[in-house]
């Protein structure tokens, strides 16, 4: 199944139906960032190979778009029949890759599995309408508006490290239910994953040149890929520096983006600390911390704090912490830049004053997870986005505070509240100015079919499987004008 994509430990990329190498034969060495040791290599594709990849998803994509749409819906389904087969084959490299805990890694390709099926299904029950003319004007009575959808064209998909299987499904499987071809740009550290999920798609059906892949490092063929003529519209996942980037030299180009976090954690007086400190944990620090959706600061009222803060600790205690295959929650991060990061802001906090509950050890990228209290606003903390296993306790003295600090971030993906009072909840949920509010749980993207977008710094558009569809899709009105 997978013995096209490798020759003696080098990936290669699909381009028009083949599993190809570069001419250039440079090769990106993908070390685990669990011990060192190489997982594979993968082709730093050349310009004119990208050339190559891109005028062929430009001259393929028609024909797929022409396939009925219980065809492309009969392509994904095989496409999810396949991954489920081989979860634990492709989890098992997804954990080596990117450090994730090996269960956690099975579940990302069964739940891309499952989305792609959704995917399917709701391709087939994406809809147009018919506008009557005179419901504007009664003397264009004989004019009648048939709207359906019409695929982009080439969708340039990049995907982050964190979910290289998932957060490229996401992208894929609705811009190919929507008649899209796709260029697509894997995460260097992911890639290795990234590029079975593509054999899957390949294997199901997809038709040659429909799915071409362009591996390479994002700061070296990026922007060519970005400013490329034959591009018709950007989705990207990955952090607010480089989406911030994009933004900035795509030019006239649809695109959307989720990008960055800093999700507030609301906690009233009322709670249940039991619960909410359960969730607050499992937020905080599943894969150590490294996905858009973590907990990154608790806003929490001071007469409780000093309770929630005890529930947290004891169960940060009992977090397994090693390697991914040993069902370890907090992992290495996916490398020593990260963790030098997360270690500044750590430190930057210690000093100007923050309490460490516990943690704070780091074995090169291996951090062990840190809760910090009295978290004060001056603190780097308070705003950075750490991607890493570090929850920065704030505490306040009203709703208006928590509101204000959670506001003032210059991100806006997701917020918690946590309250037995649901006219609170409301109240607080209409104020703050992120994408989606979790009442009483954890912050977190699915189920996948729910909206999921991100305002100010966290992006723009809205991905969810019917809102993925739709952005990758534009209106299109035949207007018959009755004699
Ligand atoms: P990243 O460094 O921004 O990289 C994301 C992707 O962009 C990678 O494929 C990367 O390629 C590529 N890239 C880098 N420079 C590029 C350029 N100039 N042009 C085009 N592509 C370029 O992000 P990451 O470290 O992988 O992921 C972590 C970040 O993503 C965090 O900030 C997290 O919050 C965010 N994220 C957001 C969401 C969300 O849904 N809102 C979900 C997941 C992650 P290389 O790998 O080759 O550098
Ligand atoms: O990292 C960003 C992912 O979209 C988060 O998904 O909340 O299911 O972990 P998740």
């Amino acid at each position: 199944m997978f013995s096209d994509i490798i020759k003696n430990g080098e990936y290669k990329n699909l381009v028009n139906g083949k599993w190809v190498e570069s001419s250039s034969k440079e090769l990106i060495s993908i070390s685990s960032p669990v011990d060192g040791s190489l997982v594979g290599k993968v082709q730093a594709m050349s310009m004119e190979e990208a050339d190559i990849a891109i005028h062929g998803v430009k001259t393929s994509y028609r024909v797929w778009a022409e396939k009925s749409i219980s065809e492309r819906a009969a392509v994904l389904h095989k496409t999810a029949d396949i991954l489920e087969e081989y979860s634990k084959q492709i989890g098992k490299i997804l954990a080596w890759e990117i450090a994730k805990e090996y269960g956690s890694a099975v579940t990302e390709v069964t739940r891309t599995a499952e989305f792609i099926r959704f995917t399917a299904e709701q391709g087939k029950r994406m809809q147009g309408e018919t506008l009557y003319g005179d419901s504007f004007d009664e003397k264009a009575k004989n004019k009648i508006s048939i709207v359906t959808r019409e695929p982009l064209g080439v969708i340039l998909a990049i995907a982050p490290f964190n979910y290289p299987v998932n957060l490229s499904a996401s992208k894929i499987a609705p811009a190919l239910m929507a008649g899209n071809g796709v260029l697509f740009k894997p995460p260097t550290q992911g890639a290795i994953s990234a590029l079975h999920l593509i054999r899957a798609f390949q294997m199901a059906g997809v038709p040659d040149g429909v799915i071409n892949t362009v591996t390479g490092r994002g700061s070296i063929i990026g922007d060519y890929l970005i400013t490329h003529k034959d591009v018709d519209m950007i989705n990207f996942t990955g952090s607010t520096e480089v989406g911030k980037h994009i933004a900035k030299i795509a030019g006239m180009m649809p695109i959307i983006m989720e990008l960055g976090g800093k999700d507030a954690a609301i906690v009233l007086e009322d709670v249940d600390l039991e619960d909410t400190a359960e969730n607050i944990v499992k937020g905080a620090f599943s894969y150590s911390g490294q996905r858009c959706t973590a907990v990154k600061r608790v806003l929490v009222m001071d007469e409780i704090a000093d309770s929630l803060v005890g529930k947290i600790k004891e169960r940060v205690e009992k977090l397994k912490v090693g390697n991914p295959m040993d069902g370890a929650t907090i992992t290495p991060l996916i490398d020593d830049r990260a963790a030098e990061f997360v270690q500044e802001l750590i430190d930057d906090a210690i000093t100007k004053g923050a309490i460490l509950i516990l943690g704070n050890k780091r074995e090169k990228n291996l951090l062990y997870p840190t809760v910090l209290d009295q978290v004060k606003i001056d603190m780097r903390i308070a705003w950075e986005e750490p991607f890493g296993p570090v929850l920065p306790v704030i505490r306040v003295k009203s709703i208006e505070e928590a509101i204000s600090i959670a506001n003032r971030s210059e991100y806006g993906l997701q917020s918690s509240v946590f309250t037995k009072n649901i006219d609170k909840a409301f109240y607080i949920a209409r104020k703050l100015e992120v994408g989606t509010v979790q009442i009483n749980n954890k912050t977190e993207r699915g189920p996948d079919h729910f909206p999921f977008l991100g305002v100010k710094s966290s992006g723009m558009g809205t991905q969810g499987i019917k809102y993925s569809i739709e952005a990758m899709s534009r209106p299109k009105a035949i207007v018959i004008n009755l004699k």
